[in-house]
């Protein structure tokens, strides 16, 4: 079915200039950016869109580097978009990443990996409403 999910470029993406080659990997997959803002999260936004995480022991570090620049927020649609977004995406942790996919190419580390993306529909639709009115986004 055609979906959608949340994704951010993260500060270690933005700081290397790499938002265009991102968004290709994207683009090629057959995902289409249907919104796409560039920000800077407050400490606040930061830590209530990861709280899921909250008693782990990196979250403070992950709101400190989710704040450390700018991010790009976007919303991508297309077929299975959130499972083939993780597809694309790769691993959490760079060194388990599959060849081709986004954090094998790009990411520095475990938490400094690139991109972020729903692990689900149900939390792309929370994630999706975290950042987008319905009016900002235009398919
Ligand atoms: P993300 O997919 O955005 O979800 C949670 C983030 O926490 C993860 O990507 C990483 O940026 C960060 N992180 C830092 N350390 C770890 C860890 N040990 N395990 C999982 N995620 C981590």
């Amino acid at each position: 079915a055609v979906e959608r999910t949340l994704s951010i470029i993260k500060p270690d993406a933005t700081r290397r200039n790499l938002t265009g080659k991102i968004n290709a990997r994207f683009e090629e997959a057959g995902l289409r950016i249907v919104a796409q803002k560039r920000i800077r999260l407050t400490k606040e936004q930061a830590e209530k869109f990861y709280e899921v995480h909250a008693e782990r022991s990196f979250f403070g570090e992950l709101v400190t580097f989710m704040i450390s620049g700018p991010v790009v927020v976007q919303v991508l649609e297309g077929e299975d978009a959130v499972q083939r977004n993780r597809d694309i995406m790769g691993a959490t942790n760079p060194a388990n990443a599959a060849a081709g996919t986004i954090r094998k190419d790009f990411a520095e580390s475990i938490e400094a990996n690139s991109v972020h993306g729903s692990d689900s529909p149900e939390n792309a639709a929370s994630e999706i409403k975290f950042f987008f009115s319905k009016s900002e986004i235009v398919p």
